[in-house]
């Protein structure tokens, strides 16, 4: 059976693909500045760690707390 992925911002319903673009296409290097646009992460902030992710390497699919174990 397929593991669920971590793929979103649940409390804004953006995916990290739509993040990691919108970010590209604005020109934003940071979870700051995304909030800022107030495009994700301005909530309970779980994506944040993932988003961090996204932001530094265009990753957009994670396993449950894997921000968390790259530490
Ligand atoms: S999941 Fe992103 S702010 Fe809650």
């Amino acid at each position: 059976m397929a593991q669920n992925l971590v793929t979103k911002c649940i409390c804004h319903d953006r995916s990290f693909e739509e993040v990691k673009d919108y970010a590209e296409e604005h020109e934003l290097c940071t979870v700051k500045e995304l909030r800022e646009h107030d495009f994700c992460s301005t909530s309970c902030g779980l994506c944040t760690p993932y988003i961090e992710i996204v932001l530094e390497t265009d990753q957009t699919q994670f396993t449950p707390g894997e921000p968390y174990r790259r530490k």
